[in-house]
């Protein structure tokens, strides 16, 4: 007989290879078998205090000849190790009595407010009352109740829906470091809470909302904004830092609605920091600039769309074809972004000097004790654009540099800028480098770049345009649009396209990240596009399965 080189459990009458050290739990998840757990979390230690993952167990017995023998207790399942030739049943009568009776408990003193409650929809205690509950209440008494409570800037606790999981209280502990949470009182009295005087306020706070398994902890900014049936998923990355940290924009109707954090156990692993949870919010300020404008005779006013872009790109195309262009990248932009812009001007212009934006840095990287790092760097693709840019040219320079170079000798007739920052990054220094020189800027916020450029178009946001970025360890990773383009915006790759096929008088082409990355590698030697790209793993979108009922 050929030696089974690992070792196996048969859970639920299924055969299941295991690596030594792991939970029962973690194998039938890892396998997408369901057994209900609340306490467990893969990124928090094991506590076992919810009981719900409790299944019997048989286990050959060495002292009887390694005969398989029930295990006369029900076990936690997360918390016991798995064993070569168990036997496992979570679905016997035993463990399904099990499951009710917790269900029973958990559900004596929980409110019925499942209509009002955020977490609907997405709570494990209405998915496991559905799957394990009994069905009907024993409890005729008083139900217990709980205060509300304000924990801290981002979260607030409705106490009557906890179910004591401590996963909150663990995080704070393990994760952060931070320990701003307890367990107060004993009993059917316990109580979450944070010490007096103390707030949940650090960086990673707004993650105990995500690992709350019921809707206890709430997301202020969240609050009564949407149920969560109605909200299309996309998968994304951080837009605002260098993290490259994987998330899921959650949006309805070209509204975002929240930003959650994309489990990859190679960059953010479970977390986000609230500053990318919270910082999309610029992507539906009411000051964007959402329709090209020219520089007039006077005064300067947009002119009207679809007329705009026609009036937009014939002005650009005449300042492009200048002796001299520098073409400034920011770094807030896609790859696909700067390798578009980059081929339009030296299609355009007989010399062309190339820089990166600048490149906001706000303190020193904070790591935590769990070893999640907070990026002091807020921008996606320095990297990224640095590396496009450098196929066009050996000499790329930062933007301290180009400032250097536009107060200097530099003979640039025009300028194409980009911007596409969450707020106004014009500074009064770069301006007056600038000079009288010709600009076209590409930018999402009006500034006095665009009351001086010649030309202003709007750039659409990271949320609203597909491409890859690379973060601060130079892992590239693709993402999608998760919601279309306000007003006239368009992607800086489209508007390069656009503005390209609008110069050689041909029908414009509408912009496709693959296509885009295949060229980038077979033409300027960019093979990484097609060999380094990490794809999102799940699905491009996920649909809400529920349409709005008129009643
Ligand atoms: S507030 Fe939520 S995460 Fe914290 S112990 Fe209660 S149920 Fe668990
Ligand atoms: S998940 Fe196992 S006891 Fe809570």
């Amino acid at each position: 007989m050929i030696p089974h080189s690992m070792p196996s459990i048969t859970i639920n009458g299924k055969v299941y290879d295991f690596e030594k050290g792991q939970m029962i739990l973690q194998v039938a998840l890892d396998n997408e078998i369901e057994i209900p757990h609340y306490c467990y979390h893969p990124g928090l230690s094991i506590v076992a205090n919810c009981r719900i993952c409790l299944a019997e167990v048989w286990a050959p017995n060495p002292r009887n000849d390694n005969k398989l023998e029930p295990i006369p207790k029900l076990l936690p399942t997360c918390q016991t190790a798995a064993g070569d030739g168990q036997v496992v049943f979570t679905e016997s009568p035993k463990a399904i009595a099990n499951q009710q009776s917790v269900m029973e408990l958990l559900l004596i003193n929980h409110p019925v407010d499942c209509p009002v409650c955020d977490q609907a929809g997405e709570c494990y205690l209405q998915d496991y009352s559905y799957q394990y509950g009994r069905g009907v209440s024993r409890f005729h008494e008083q139900k217990l109740k709980q205060p509300k409570k304000d924990l801290g800037p981002r979260v607030l606790l409705y106490m009557d829906r906890c179910i004591m999981c401590t996963r909150c209280v663990r995080f704070t502990q393990e994760v952060t470091g931070t320990s701003e949470l307890l367990v107060d009182g004993r009993g059917a009295h316990s109580q979450i809470d944070v010490f007096p005087g103390i707030a949940l306020d650090n960086e990673l706070s707004a993650n105990v909302i995500d690992l709350c398994p019921v809707g206890a902890l709430l997301d202020k900014d969240f609050l009564f904004q949407q149920r969560v049936w109605f909200l299309r998923k996309t998968p994304s990355i951080d837009g605002l830092t260098s993290s490259g940290d994987n998330i899921t924009i959650e949006h309805n109707k070209g509204r975002v609605y929240r930003v959650k954090p994309r489990t990859n156990p190679d960059v953010n692993t479970w977390w986000i920091t609230d500053e990318v949870r919270y910082g999309w919010k610029f992507i539906h300020d009411e000051t964007r600039l959402a329709i090209p404008a020219v520089r007039g005779e006077d005064p300067f006013e947009p002119v009207e769309a679809p007329l705009a872009w026609e009036a937009a790109y014939a002005r650009a195309g005449v300042a492009l074809g200048a002796a001299h262009v520098a073409l400034m990248v920011s770094p807030m932009l896609t790859c696909e972004d700067a390798y578009l812009l980059a081929r339009l001007v030296t299609d355009q212009s007989e010399k062309v000097t190339f820089a990166v934006g600048p490149v906001p840095r706000i303190g020193q990287d904070k790591t935590f004790p769990s070893g999640f790092t907070v990026r002091a760097e807020k921008a996606p693709n320095a990297r990224g654009v640095r590396r496009v840019l450098e196929k066009f040219s050996a000499n790329v320079v930062d933007y301290d540099a180009f400032v250097g170079q536009l107060r200097g000798t530099a003979t640039f007739d025009t300028l194409l800028l980009t911007g596409n920052y969450p707020s106004d990054w014009v500074t009064d220094d770069f301006l007056e480098a600038i000079g009288d020189r010709t600009v076209v800027l590409i930018d999402t916020f009006p500034t006095k770049l665009a009351e001086r450029a010649e030309v202003v178009i709007p750039g659409a946001t990271w949320a609203e345009k597909a491409g890859t970025f690379e973060n601060v360890n130079n892992r590239l990773q693709a993402f999608e649009r998760a919601i279309d383009a306000i007003d006239y915006c368009k992607s800086e790759a489209q508007i390069a396209l656009d503005l390209a096929a609008a110069l050689a008088g041909e029908d414009p082409q509408v912009f496709n990240p693959a296509t885009t990355r295949q060229q980038m590698a077979l033409v300027h030697e960019l093979s990484e596009f097609l060999t380094d790209v990490h794809l999102p793993a799940v699905a491009p979108m996920v649909d809400s399965d529920m349409e709005m009922v008129e009643v």
